[in-house]
């Protein structure tokens, strides 16, 4: 489904038709009695078409959980999940892969490449799955775009972390999803690499209209995003539209000071 370009200079986004995802009340209790963890609190929080947001917080404050949860990757306890106008808890197993699988990206701390294919072949993969024929011309730009030209021969052995990492955002960028999840992409790599993954994750929301959520702990990651929003203890306490690495950096630590007052 093609996305609608919302210019940039616009106000922030609130408007619900622009919204790619979107959570209401979205609860998420893992176990019971004594194990039992409220890993997200009625979250509400919409994600913008062709736009990036990070999703911040310490660790364990529920960011992957919320990310679970918004792709269809997890169960919701209570409230609501939705990617554009599909309500998740109302797909069975098979629709909700199927919806995963036409309309979602993913790219995860692990690059999660198989080893015995070349990266072009990484990149189609989802897409010779799923039965669809890749377009050569938005293949060939998004390799371009993620500066993997003339590596696309190479197995995955054959390439550097951050190498490995772009096949990933290539494979997730190829198929033009819907939205793309990302948890932690920089999480193993060196901040070089890591900073030109974060580019190409910008870039790809700048020239090609890409929606991009991403998890991250880090704020110089975060400083890529057009918005942060902030997640402590299950709930969003916070969000910063255009942020800088030091304007995030600064919130943590208002949050890490009132935390240690209350
Ligand atoms: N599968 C699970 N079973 C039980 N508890 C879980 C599970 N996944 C996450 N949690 C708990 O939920 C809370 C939020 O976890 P998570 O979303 O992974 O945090 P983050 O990604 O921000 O580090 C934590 O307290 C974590 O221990
Ligand atoms: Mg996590």
């Amino acid at each position: 489904m093609p996305h609608a370009a919302v210019p940039r200079s616009a106000a922030p986004a609130r408007a619900t038709a622009a919204a790619a995802a979107r959570a209401t009340d979205l609860s998420k209790v893992y176990g019971q009695g004594e194990t039992r963890v409220v890993a997200l609190d009625s979250v509400t929080v919409e994600f913008a078409r062709a736009r990036f947001t990070a999703i911040m917080g310490p660790s364990g404050s529920g960011k992957s959980t919320l990310m679970h949860c918004m792709a269809g990757l997890d169960s919701v306890t209570g409230g609501s999940a939705r990617i554009g106008d599909v309500e998740l808890a109302q797909l069975n197993d098979k629709q909700l892969t199927r919806l995963r699988r036409d309309r979602i990206g993913f790219i995860f701390q692990a690059f999660n490449l198989l080893p015995t294919l070349t990266a072009l072949e990484n990149i189609t993969l989802p897409m010779d799955i799923a039965g669809r024929r890749p377009d050569r011309e938005w293949v060939s730009r998004v390799v371009e775009t993620v500066g993997l030209t003339g590596r696309l021969a190479h197995r995955p052995a054959q390439l550097s972390g951050g190498q490995q990492q772009r096949v990933a955002v290539a494979r997730a960028l190829a198929a033009q999803p819907e939205i793309i999840f990302a948890d932690e992409p920089t999480g193993n790599l060196d901040s070089r690499s890591g900073a030109e993954v974060l580019g190409f994750l910008r870039e790809s929301v700048r020239a090609m209209d890409q929606t991009v959520v991403m998890v991250t702990h880090d704020p110089v990651a975060a400083g890529y995003a057009d918005r942060v929003v902030f997640l402590a203890d299950g709930r969003i306490v916070d969000e910063l539209y255009e942020p800088t690495a030091d304007a995030v950096l600064d919130r943590m630590r208002r949050f890490d000071a009132a935390g240690r007052t209350n």
